[in-house]
C-alpha cells in the first residue's frame, strides 16, 4: 500500500539544493534540481551519514561522512566507497505542495 504524503512546500527547497525532511521514522532528502524535485532516502547506505548535508554538484550528492556518490534522479552508487544504491520516491507537486509516494 502506498499513498502520496506531503512532504514540503514548494519553495521550502531553493533551487539546486538539498534539504532534509523527516516523515514519521523516515528521514528523507528532498533536492531540487533546477526546478525538478527529487527524493531519497535521506541516509547513506555505507554508514549513518545524513545526505542532505552532503555537497551536491549538478544531480551527483556527495555523501559528507567518505564522499560517496550518488546520481540523485535514480539512486544509483555511482562513486565508492558506496555500492549499494539509495532508495528513490516518486515525487509530484500539486498546488503548492511536493509529495512524496512512499511505501
Ligand atoms: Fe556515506 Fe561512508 S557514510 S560514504
Amino acid at each position: 500500500e502506498q499513498a502520496w504524503t506531503e512532504i514540503a512546500r514548494v519553495g521550502d527547497v531553493p533551487e539546486d539544493d538539498v534539504i532534509e525532511v523527516t516523515v514519521g521514522e523516515r528521514c528523507l532528502a528532498l533536492f531540487n534540481l533546477r526546478g525538478t524535485y527529487f527524493a531519497t532516502a535521506g541516509i547513506c547506505t555505507h554508514a549513518h551519514a545524513r545526505l542532505a548535508e552532503g555537497y551536491l554538484q549538478d544531480d551527483i550528492i556527495e555523501c559528507p561522512l567518505h564522499q560517496g556518490l550518488f546520481h540523485v534522479p535514480t539512486g544509483k552508487a555511482v562513486g565508492a566507497p558506496v555500492s549499494r544504491d539509495i532508495e528513490t520516491f516518486p515525487v509530484r507537486v500539486e498546488g503548492g505542495a511536493i509529495l512524496a509516494r512512499l511505501p
